[in-house]
């Protein structure tokens, strides 16, 4: 049976970059027909209604109803060790993210964390996103294994990493090449989920390593190939020492095949001219992740790449300080801000949807609401709190109305989510270790 889904429903028919909040459509009652887990129709209620008069309706009010938030750039292991005090980039990798990481040669702990992470995902509003796993192929299997129970689209890959990373966390080049190239031919286009080929970036991996990775990119050209690159400053400095015959941080990828469309690299901050026009002419992907740049102290992303090629929006869990895509476009908000920009608050909805669905080139199913689109969708409170239902109360358009969530909200304002035409959670339900927890 079909259903039917009625509140403030928002989508996207252009580029709020390239147009202005005219690409947003806004009905203030509006509907959704679901059917097959996809989107079949958006329009108004009283259209939808009268067309299908036979589906099930649900009436969501005055929530906003919008395409569920995707997270291009996430590390699931790092779940744990989420907002861990100080440190600079490498001390903080060696300090809690290697040790951590370490232990996701247990299975049973690998599941365990899929399973609380994707439930802190969907709690937040967050249907899709893009993972790094552990060097451990078992980290890959169980968090395809759980994102497959809940119906999700999941992008993710084995971390490869086979040199300045601890015992126990180091693989080869044919190592990593041939557990990589098993893991995705067993993954890959299986049910909702992609395997994405993942150099950590280029202090952990050795030429040798790289060109592995380019090769089997090579092999496996639909695939997405992600890293990350010039985050940091002392970084750029560590890279430029191991890679002494290199341009810049981007040339270390370039020469080993790891640079052409479907390559996501997040972070991207302290660019060159080179490196931002090669990107550009490569038609590669940026993943902006504002609360891990202020959080570990990397810098301000320059968003006015986001007019020039694809750039995605991220959490970077557990760099980042939170789960919430919303307070991640606060601090998108906020960074923007501190170079002289401000972002509008479709701007900011559209990094967090179509922008991200766009970085992972999956713009065609996820990341918008139109028909032919994967029903995933995020309710959303617009006064979750006293605090945001007092500042929203005098909003005379729908941008004053979303954009006190958008920078006070958090998993409180989440009031239900689809995953695949299904409700997978409603508020004061989504728990953590549900799995699958569908709720009608
Ligand atoms: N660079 C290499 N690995 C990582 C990581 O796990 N988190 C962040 N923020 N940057 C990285
Ligand atoms: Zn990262």
């Amino acid at each position: 049976m079909a259903d039917l889904i009625l509140g403030q429903v928002l989508s996207f028919s252009a580029d709020p970059f390239e147009v202005g909040e005219s690409a947003a459509r806004h009905d203030r009652h509006g509907a959704l027909l679901v059917a097959d887990g996809k989107v079949q129709a958006v329009g108004t209620a009283e259209a939808l209604r009268a067309a299908h008069p036979q589906a099930k309706v649900t009436d969501y009010g005055d929530a906003l109803v919008m395409a569920g938030f995707v997270d291009a750039h996430v590390h699931y292991p790092q779940t744990a060790i989420i907002a861990s005090w100080g440190k600079r980039l490498i001390d903080w990798l060696n300090s809690y993210t290697f040790p951590e990481e370490m232990r996701f040669a247990d299975r049973a702990y690998a599941d365990e964390i899929s399973d609380r992470y994707l439930g802190l995902a969907l709690a937040h509003g967050t249907t899709s996103l893009c993972s790094y796993c552990t060097i451990h192929p078992e980290s890959v299997d169980a968090l395809f294994t759980a994102a497959q129970a809940r119906g999700m689209r999941v992008f993710a890959g084995k971390t490869c990493m086979d040199r300045n990373a601890p015992e126990g966390l180091r693989d080869t080049a044919q190592s990593a090449y041939d557990e990589s190239k098993r893991l995705l031919q067993k993954w890959h286009g299986v049910d909702r989920l992609s395997y994405v080929i993942t150099p950590r970036f280029s202090p952990t991996s050795t030429p040798e390593q790289l060109a592995a990775m380019g090769a089997l990119w090579g092999e496996y050209p639909d695939c997405l190939m992600q890293t990350h690159l010039s985050e940091q400053t002392d970084e750029i400095a560590w890279v430029k020492e191991l890679f002494p015959q290199s341009r810049d941080y981007l040339d270390t990828y370039e020469a080993q095949g790891l640079l052409r469309e479907g390559a996501v690299y997040g972070h991207a901050i302290h660019l060159t001219a080179r490196e931002k026009d090669r990107l550009k002419e490569a038609g590669a992907s940026l993943v902006h992740c504002p609360t891990s740049n202020t959080f570990i102290g990397s810098g301000l992303f320059d968003m006015g790449l986001a007019r020039q090629m694809r750039v995605g929006l991220a959490t970077d869990t557990g760099g980042g300080s939170s789960f919430s895509m919303l307070h991640t476009m606060a601090a998108a908000y906020e960074v923007a801000q501190l170079r002289g920009q401000a972002l509008h608050p479709s701007q900011l909805l559209w990094l967090a949807t179509v922008g991200s669905a766009r970085a992972l080139r999956a713009e065609d199913r996820i990341g918008n609401l139109a028909p032919g689109m994967e029903a995933d969708i995020v309710v959303i409170d617009l006064a979750s709190t006293p605090a945001i239902e007092q500042a929203t109360r005098r909003a005379e358009t729908i941008w004053q109305a979303v954009f006190p969530t958008i920078m006070m909200g958090d998993d409180r304002a989440i009031q239900a989510v689809w995953v695949g035409g299904k409700v997978a959670g409603v508020r004061r339900r989504v728990r953590i270790h549900c799995a699958p927890c569908v709720t009608r």
